[in-house]
């Protein structure tokens, strides 16, 4: 979910529905906002798109100049008007909205309920409403401290009241909201696209810290309500940057964006020598050698980045690695402990359950090394090194470029670790580098011929079902180009390890099943023909990725999309490219709404 907050001279559902358009990428099924307009607390809210909310605010307008909005990804109780945020007190005096989840919401709601008060919604967030209402006693900002103390779970609030025109109260806990500092006017938002409008100025929160704000003053409270001073962070990136700029979609723009931010994401990290510079993340050669165990830990996309960076670190490093899904890895009472280091991946760097894995792992005493693509973000906070992508903004919920840059950050990572512990040598250290700098190159020249890949995305658009086959690194990146599919053009796609079809799934070929089979490693390549004609034989129709020049893939495939010259070990930042850009085209021609896919939510910060 995304929550705003204004309070200042302006017309407050203007800033709001600004600032939640910039949110909806963090959950889309219903919005709502609530003004104060002087004697009563106004509220508005709707199940569907933000633009429901918006033309209803048109027709019928709400004046007040303090306000917050919500835009929702649900989790406890459908979509729907009642359930959508804000949530009220009994007599519509106190407003709330809330991001993330309330797990003693159900004890809360019964002693609640035996207090005498009536509920609406399904929700856990209304819980909050009759709670502050509970403790309220004319000091709006003692009983939200009063309310915090009973509430568990993570969440980030924002709280109005009816008595209060001048007031605006937030929490956050586990949940990221950020301060935008104005001229007689401030802000709370869960992330600063929704900000960058009116204000470069902020402040994060950090957790358990409560803030106060009127039009003209920001107070910050620690968890034992004494103030706490904190710095401005200016924000540099630019708003543009975080809108579509010419394209059809922020999917199709972000892919294009993915030459530039595989640079960007290199370059930084390379001193004048060409030599990696982790400088800032403080893992020596000593600390290397005590390490014997890494875990990747990372969900949906950034998982599959992962599965690459195991490759990568074992080939190249030498240390034993498993990656993991965060959601099981925070269950299962992994083998950790000081020796270990765990490398979390996560474009947003507030994913719930990456940050749950992450706080259970250095509880275990292991360290922590973040990749991710959120400066101040919840996980870059709380690990001991951070590693930034440098992607810019991601917008889309399918993700293109984090991707991309995730998997050159862990090729840099591997690369710095093989040559300080000796694993490789000076030569293939220095080669790969030159050969990471080329990959930008290689990747824009595959964005350059979309169009034969839009072509292709012709010839299967009506499928039911795709399989996505690969073998060694190619069957990570099969995993991704089959999520892909699914999540944008709702395709059944699965993935599976080539040499593994046989053993069952086989049986699901039929006339003219799309197959795409990921062909890039030269040592696999003639096993790869092999399965390809398995399926062909039994009527699937045969989309094969290879490098240029191995032109026998002709003759068993009824498409070839050929990927330029790259080793086999790097050749993962490429392979993936194509199939972002035939997912994109086939939800595209689906009638699919590319950037928002139903139910999906671009991050997700509830377990
Ligand atoms: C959501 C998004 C996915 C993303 C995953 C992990 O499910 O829809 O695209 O891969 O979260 O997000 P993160 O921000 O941790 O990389």
């Amino acid at each position: 979910c995304g929550i705003v907050g204004y309070i200042g001279n302006k017309k407050a559902t203007d800033v709001l529905i600004n600032g939640l358009s910039k949110l909806e990428y963090r959950g889309y099924d219903s919005a709502g906002c609530a003004v104060n307009s002087g004697d009563s607390l106004e509220v508005r809210k709707f199940k569907g798109r933000l633009s429901v909310l918006e033309e209803n605010l048109n027709e019928n307008p709400l004046n007040g100049t303090l306000g917050i909005g919500h835009t929702r990804w649900a989790t406890h109780g459908a979509p729907s008007d009642v359930n959508s945020h804000p949530h009220l007190n009994m007599d519509g005096t106190i407003a709330v909205v809330h991001n993330g989840i309330i797990e003693n919401y159900l004890q809360l709601k019964d002693w609640l309920i035996s207090e005498g008060k009536v509920f609406k919604s399904e929700t856990d967030t209304e819980v909050i409403a009759h709670l502050i209402d509970y403790y309220y006693e004319g000091d709006l900002l003692d009983a939200v401290y009063k309310a915090m103390a009973k509430l568990r779970g993570a969440y980030a609030i924002g709280v109005i009241s009816k008595d209060h025109p001048d007031k605006l109260v937030a929490v956050r806990k586990e949940s990221p909201l950020v301060v935008g500092i104005g001229e007689n006017e401030n802000f709370i938002a869960s992330d600063i696209p929704a900000l960058l409008k009116y204000t470069r100025d902020v402040y994060f929160l950090e957790n358990g810290e409560v803030v106060y704000l009127t039009k003209d003053e920001v107070k910050i409270f620690n968890e034992n309500r004494e103030e706490v001073k904190r710095d401005i962070y200016h924000v540099t990136w630019d708003a543009e940057a975080a809108s579509k700029g010419g394209f059809d979609h922020f999917m199709i723009k972000e892919i294009n964006e993915q030459p530039k931010g595989i640079k960007e994401t290199l370059i930084r990290r390379l001193d004048e020598n060409g030599k990696i510079k982790l400088d800032d993340i403080k893992l020596t050669k000593e600390d290397l050698e005590k390490i014997n165990k890494v875990y990747i830990v990372a969900c949906g996309t950034a998982y599959h980045a992962g599965l690459v960076g195991k490759y990568a670190i074992e080939k190249f490093a030498k240390i034993p690695v498993e990656t993991d899904i965060a959601s099981e890895f925070r269950y299962r009472d992994p083998f950790v402990d000081e020796n270990t280091l765990l490398i979390v991946v996560s474009q947003s760097g507030e994913t719930a359950d990456t940050l749950a894995a992450l706080k259970e792992a250095r509880s275990k005493g292991a360290r922590i090394l973040a990749i991710t693509n959120v400066v101040g973000s919840s996980i870059a906070r709380e690990a001991d090194d951070v590693f930034y992508t440098w992607a810019g903004p991601e917008v889309a919920v399918a993700s293109t470029k984090a991707y991309t840059t995730q998997l050159v950050s862990l090729y840099m990572i591997a690369l710095d670790f093989a040559i300080k512990k000796g694993t490789i040598t000076e030569e293939v250290y220095r080669q790969t580098i030159k050969e990471l700098e080329f990959a930008s190159d290689k990747v824009q020249e595959i964005i350059n011929n979309a169009d034969k890949i839009e072509k292709i995305a012709d010839s299967i658009k009506d499928a039911q079902n795709a399989f996505y086959l690969g073998r060694g690194l190619d069957y990570y990146i099969a995993m991704e180009g089959a999520l892909k599919i699914k999540e944008i053009s709702y395709m059944h796609a699965e993935a599976f390890a080539a040499g593994e079809l046989k053993h069952g799934t086989i049986a699901l070929i039929e006339e003219n099943t799309p197959v795409i089979a990921i062909a890039s490693q030269d040592y696999l390549f003639e096993k790869m023909i092999s399965n390809m004609k398995e399926v062909k034989a039994r009527g699937a129709f045969v989309i094969a990725l290879a490098k240029e020049g191995n032109k026998e893939v002709e003759k068993v495939a009824d498409k070839v999309i050929y990927i330029p010259e790259v080793s086999d070990i790097l050749s993962s930042i490429l392979t993936v490219v194509p199939l972002q850009i035939l997912s994109y085209y086939v939800a595209v021609k689906r009638g699919c709404d590319v950037d928002k896919p139903r139910n999906l939510a671009k991050s997700v910060t509830v377990e």
